[in-house]
């Protein structure tokens, strides 16, 4: 078992795949380390490599939006994304690129042991809950894959592109806000 640290400075310095030769900064994920719910994006964009933190730019601004509906704050989660490294141009990442690097986010996921897990967009959802995923039929709705509960929504960034996906998105979060209530409980 590594710990957050000791695997925050592998991620740091890794070099398994090509991403890592355009990189800025590699961006590891933050949040609570004792948090209940985990948001996992797709990976780091412009502003995100620069920074070496997830979700800043526009995309950023509004979950933080949309968390706040639901009266989710920063300091209550724990949000990575399924790459470490920006692909450039802001394209999604290829299979094999995402295959190596979700080992970092299984042990993410082994050492915060969230309960909750939103995948954040189509990519997340294929490498999380199964590759075929079509994020518009198959969002909203909850998996149980062993002790973890797992919903996808749409990506912010695909909301910022089209409106329309809003009413479902404010559904999903609905759904989010009312299982994480009954964990505190
Ligand atoms: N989009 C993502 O998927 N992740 C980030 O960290 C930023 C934008």
């Amino acid at each position: 078992m590594y710990t957050l640290e000791e695997l925050r400075l592998m991620v740091r310095n890794c070099r398994r795949c090509s991403l890592a030769e355009n990189r800025t900064k590699a961006v590891f994920g933050e949040g609570n380390p004792n948090a209940k719910i985990m948001f996992v994006g797709e990976g780091p964009g412009f502003n995100e490599d620069k920074m070496g933190r997830p979700f800043v730019g526009r995309a950023g601004q509004l979950l933080d939006k949309m968390m706040e509906s639901i009266e989710l704050k920063r300091q209550d989660i724990y949000i990575t994304n399924i790459v470490k490294c920006r692909p450039s141009n802001n394209r999604n990442p290829h299979e094999s690129e995402s295959k190596t690097c979700i080992e970092y986010l299984r042990w993410q996921v082994k050492i915060i042991d969230p309960t909750i897990i939103v995948c954040l967009g189509a990519v997340a959802a294929k490498n999380i809950i199964d590759k075929n995923f079509k994020i518009t039929h198959r969002r909203g709705i909850w998996y149980d894959k062993g002790k973890f509960s797992i919903i996808a929504t749409y990506h912010p960034a695909a909301l910022l592109r089209d409106e329309s996906k809003k009413k479902g998105v404010w559904e999903d979060l609905k759904s989010i806000k009312n299982r994480y209530n009954r964990l505190q409980k």
